[in-house]
């Protein structure tokens, strides 16, 4: 069983030795830690804290049984079968507020959340960034209703289809900012992929197709009829030993955007941002 993003933000709390024990035997590394998130979420109710433990003890990750996710100093909400938001998508958090927060448009900008998961991206960056026009997508209907839960906080919008097919078509030309973390795990990697990620997350979260890229070059392919004149695409991708930001540059500069590679180290998130 593997930890989980959540913890990074545990602060400490009431832990039960028991509870920590059986956890610590299922595999978990910080058992004491999620025992105490357990408890706390049973409310005292016994029959809710060993459905909980017992959950966890067959190697549901954490945030599904909680129902939360701490992500970009946030909490957001996660619904089973919806992919978990990841660390390092902090990254693609950090270029599009910024682009955003520096660009002194004179007029609302709008930012388009693609393939948008819980929501996790786009409420980061209308938590940081105020008064931005919000709109996510996702092809999957439970991904959809997370997500609109999740960014009705920031008067954001939530539409069912696939990639841009579902946009209001009146922002074409008018988006300054599309966040997409696309799948991109190559098919053949998709064996690797962490034992709880393989068993809980749907497998059209992860896979990005024979090299990983499909759906990245499809989102590069279809950037330049929504984006604004000096509108950003920002993608997702492994880190240069892949061989995929080198890729996903070429596929960036075929549809016709300026590309560049950002590193975060802390992070170790690597992103491919393209410019219209
Ligand atoms: C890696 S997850 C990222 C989710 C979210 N952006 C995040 O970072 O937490 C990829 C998402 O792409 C969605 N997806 C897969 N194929 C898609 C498509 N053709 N069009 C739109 N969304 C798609 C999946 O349902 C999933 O929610």
């Amino acid at each position: 069983m593997s930890c989980n993003t959540f913890l990074t933000a545990y602060r400490g709390g009431v832990t039960d030795p028991g509870i920590a024990a059986r956890l610590r035997a299922a595999g978990c590394v910080f058992a004491e830690e999620e025992a105490s998130l357990l408890l706390e979420r049973s409310g005292g109710d016994p029959d809710v804290l060993e459905e909980g433990v017992a959950r966890r003890e067959a190697g549901e990750p954490l945030e599904y049984i909680l129902g939360r996710v701490d992500f970009d100093g946030g909490r957001v909400g996660i619904d089973p079968g919806v992919f978990i938001p990841r660390r390092r998508t902090g990254l693609l958090v950090d270029v599009v507020a910024g682009h955003v927060a520096g660009s002194r448009l004179g007029r609302t900008p709008v930012v388009v959340d693609l393939a948008c998961g819980s929501g996790a991206i786009g409420l980061a960056v209308a938590r940081r960034v105020r008064g931005i026009e919000l709109h996510a997508t996702d092809v999957d209907e439970a991904a959809v209703a997370c997500a609109a839960r999740n960014v009705a906080e920031v008067g954001g919008h939530v539409h069912l289809g696939n990639m841009y097919d579902p946009l209001p078509g009146e922002l074409r030309g008018r988006v300054d900012a599309i966040a997409a973390n696309m799948p991109y795990v190559p098919r053949e990697r998709l064996d690797y992929m962490p034992t709880d990620s393989r068993r809980f997350e749907p497998v059209w979260t992860v896979d990005g197709g024979q090299d990983g890229l499909d759906l990245v070059r499809a989102a590069a392919a279809g950037a330049g009829e929504w984006l604004a004149p000096g509108g950003i695409l920002v993608v997702e991708t492994g880190d240069e030993r892949t061989g995929q930001p080198r890729e996903a540059v070429a596929a960036f500069e075929a549809a016709g955007l300026l590309a560049d590679v950002r590193w975060d180290e802390e992070m170790e998130a690597t992103a491919v941002v393209g410019r219209s």
